[in-house]
């Protein structure tokens, strides 16, 4: 069967949408010594690659129109031509979006530990689940009988952040797009309470609440809003701020000088500046899902025809938990 790719097929104008992609034929080509053939089984959609898509780059990386768009993998080898990676291991890294690929082994991680599903190497118990442990417990330091809002409770690191504080003893109160969603980090994921941002009385719910911990994953309306909420010295863990990577949705801050009068203390961290506390949290994250404390939401699209509605509909709103694409065997 011929392989596909999906390629960027135009700079989006404003909003990005699944024609700003197009699915094309493509040659794999022959693999050079050290090379593997990779074939993914789940393509990781995450936020930061619209920053990509708009030009921007992420880590040296921007997509130009026709260029294949990247993100994390997990898949297996199907040929090999590197020393240590053989045909069936379950490998983990960056590929395009792709029915399958050529790639420098060196450039894979090999899966020692061969989860009934390998998608939770996107999720728990992957890069996600180490930047919401790295943000509560070594940027925030969150301590127990603490309260912590965490905003897009509902998604990938939101909704893992959110259990593992509940886990540690803390008060959590989730942010989250509905009452849906809402009713989920309550009744699912064990949330104290979840407010909903698109509510009218929003930002009134959140006065008075003196938290010491926000955890950010949205900025903009919601970060506004959060501020006269927070307790003198709170902490910010600044994971994120998907309200803004399209810039052409501009957001005007009012509560701002909250973090002075306050003395509120922001902390923005990148997960890759931190891979000496890796493999600790990897182990709690571990110990949280064997014990049942900590799962994650996975909203999983079929097919890489069907990867750019799917990165269009998690950026809405649309998805619960991780947004995976997931392709044929
Ligand atoms: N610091 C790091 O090293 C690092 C690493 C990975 C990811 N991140 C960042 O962490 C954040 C969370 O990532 P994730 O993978 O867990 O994404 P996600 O939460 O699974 O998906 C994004 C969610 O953000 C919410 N959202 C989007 N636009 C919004 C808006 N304008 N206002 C309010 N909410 C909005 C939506 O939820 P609702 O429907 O609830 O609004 C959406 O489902 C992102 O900002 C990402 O870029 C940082």
């Amino acid at each position: 069967m011929a392989d596909t790719v999906v390629r960027l097929a135009r700079r989006p104008a404003g909003a990005i949408m699944p024609e700003d992609f197009v699915l094309a034929p493509v040659d794999v080509g022959p693999l050079a010594e050290g090379d593997v053939l990779v074939r993914p089984a789940f393509i990781s959609l995450d936020p930061y690659l619209s920053i990509q898509v708009y030009g921007r780059p992420v880590r040296g990386v921007a997509f130009a129109p026709g260029q294949a768009m990247l993100s994390r993998m997990v898949g297996r080898v199907v040929e090999s031509r590197h020393a240590s990676l053989r045909e069936g291991d379950l490998v983990l890294g960056m590929g395009p979006w792709q029915s399958r690929f050529v790639v420098a082994g060196s450039a894979l991680e090999r899966l020692e530990i061969q989860l009934d599903r390998p998608e939770l190497h996107l999720s728990v118990l992957g890069s996600s689940g180490i930047t919401g442990w790295l943000g509560l417990h070594r940027i925030a330091r969150i301590q127990p009988g603490e309260t912590l809002i965490v905003s897009g409770a509902t998604g990938t690191i939101g909704s893992i952040v959110g259990q593992l504080a509940k886990r540690h003893g803390c008060r959590v109160i989730g942010i989250a797009g509905g009452p849906q969603k809402c009713a989920h980090a309550r009744e699912k994921l064990g949330f104290d309470t979840c407010l909903d941002h698109r509510d009218p009385a929003f930002a009134e719910r959140l006065r008075g609440t003196e938290a010491q911990v926000y955890f950010e994953n949205v900025g903009g309306a919601v970060l506004d809003a959060v501020l006269p909420g927070l307790a003198e010295h709170a902490r910010i863990a600044l994971c994120g701020m998907v309200a803004h990577y399209d810039t052409a949705r501009e957001h005007r801050f009012h509560n701002l000088h909250l973090l002075l009068e306050k003395a509120i203390d922001v902390k923005p961290y990148r997960v890759s500046e931190h891979a000496g506390h890796h493999a600790a949290a990897m182990a709690d994250l571990a110990a949280g899902v064997s014990a049942g404390d900590v799962m994650c939401d996975h909203t999983i699209s079929r097919g890489l025809d069907s990867a750019g509605s799917a990165f269009v509909s998690m950026l809405a709103g649309k998805s619960l938990g991780k947004s995976l694409v997931k392709l044929d065997e």
